[in-house]
């Protein structure tokens, strides 16, 4: 009970600190919070994130009106009465994202990319797509410089959750392999951060 007393009263100060112009010195303790967290665990997050945003557009959007026969999803959705692709929906995204100035940069890369942009861009990033493919459950991590920046980098595998990923990739006139199965390793989502 004396405990508990203790850390209501140390809230309560906190709160009123705050209630009294010490916002400074919170936001300044929420800084070196976030300062302290370690890069592989700001790319776990943002994987959650990304991945659980790829799922539902996949699975409920995409696949869903598809299945219902309302709306199919094509390339050239701009022109068309169509839903955007899902890599052009995290492409989208990560544009808005990058455009947003926190230096925070991802992409979907493959060994077998549809397209050559989206072939892996370094050693880290075709090293890690192997690996991937033969252990999807560990991300492959490594630090990589850009200009007189550092970064952290993060990929992690991007699985064919659904049918129509896989449905897709087989069949696109421009895609090096055609044997996709379900739940295989299609390729990665490559995480940027900024290290300070
Ligand atoms: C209707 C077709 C279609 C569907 C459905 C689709 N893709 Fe793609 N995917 C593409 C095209 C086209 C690109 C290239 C997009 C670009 O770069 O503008 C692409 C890009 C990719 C890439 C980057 C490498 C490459 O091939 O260029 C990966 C990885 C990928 N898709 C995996 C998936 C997964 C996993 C799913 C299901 C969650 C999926 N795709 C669903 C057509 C599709």
């Amino acid at each position: 009970m004396q405990r508990i007393n203790g850390s209501l009263c140390a809230t309560a100060l906190i709160l009123l600190m705050g209630g009294l112009g010490g916002a400074d010195t919170l936001s300044a303790k929420e800084r070196s919070a976030s300062a302290g967290i370690p890069p592989e665990k700001v790319a776990a997050y943002l994987y959650a994130v990304i991945k659980a945003d790829r799922t539902v557009y996949t699975t409920e959007i995409v696949n869903r009106l598809q299945e219902k026969g309302i709306v199919m999803a094509s390339e050239h959705w701009e022109q068309e009465n169509a839903l955007m692709l899902p890599a052009q929906f995290l492409h989208h995204s990560s544009k808005l994202v990058a455009e947003s100035g926190s230096g925070i940069r991802y992409r979907l890369i493959s060994l077998w990319p549809i397209y050559r942009r989206n072939a892996p861009t370094s050693d880290l990033e075709r090293s890690a797509l192997e690996s991937l493919s033969k252990n999807p459950d560990w991300p492959v991590t490594g630090i990589v410089a850009s200009g007189h920046k550092q970064y952290f980098q993060a990929i992690y595998p991007d699985l064919a959750i659904s049918q129509v990923c896989i449905g897709c990739h087989n069949s696109h006139r421009l895609s090096p392999k055609r044997d996709f199965k379900l739940n295989d390793v299609m390729g990665g989502i490559a995480i940027t951060i900024p290290l300070e």
